[in-house]
């Protein structure tokens, strides 16, 4: 019995806990779009001229191993995915930011 509620003890913190490591990453991932200046052109789901992560991620939602090629897409630029206007290469960021900042942006749902 003992056992058993410590368990659940247990159970309730790391959930917790993941719960909290979630809100902080959000906040993070803001941050670091807004330090990479990716925030500049990309908002989580406001309308605009240049995708949101809402729609970026409608985009790839049922495609498969999509995450390098974008990533490669971050760090190059270009265009032709959404429309003729391109988006520049973003030499600021590191293949490791890259791929974070995608994976976040993928995450809106
Ligand atoms: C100057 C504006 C601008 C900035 C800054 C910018 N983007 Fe973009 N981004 C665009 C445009 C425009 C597109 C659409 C390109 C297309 O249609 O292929 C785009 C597309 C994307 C896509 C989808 C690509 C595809 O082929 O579907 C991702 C992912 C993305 N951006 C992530 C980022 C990240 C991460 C950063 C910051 C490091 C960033 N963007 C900075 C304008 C920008």
């Amino acid at each position: 019995m003992k056992l058993r509620s410590l368990a659940f003890c247990v159970a309730a913190a790391v959930s917790a806990q993941a719960a909290f490591a979630q809100a902080i990453d959000v906040a993070a991932m803001e941050k670091l779009a807004k330090d990479k200046n990716c925030a500049t052109c990309h908002t989580v789901d406001k309308p605009g001229p240049f995708p949101n992560h809402k729609k970026i991620a409608d985009k790839y939602r049922d495609k498969k191993d999509v995450v390098p090629m974008l990533v490669e897409k971050v760090m190059k630029g270009g265009s032709g995915s959404f429309g003729a206007l391109p988006m520049p290469a973003n030499a600021q960021v590191t293949k490791d930011e890259a791929e974070k900042l995608v994976r976040w942006m993928l995450s809106a749902k």
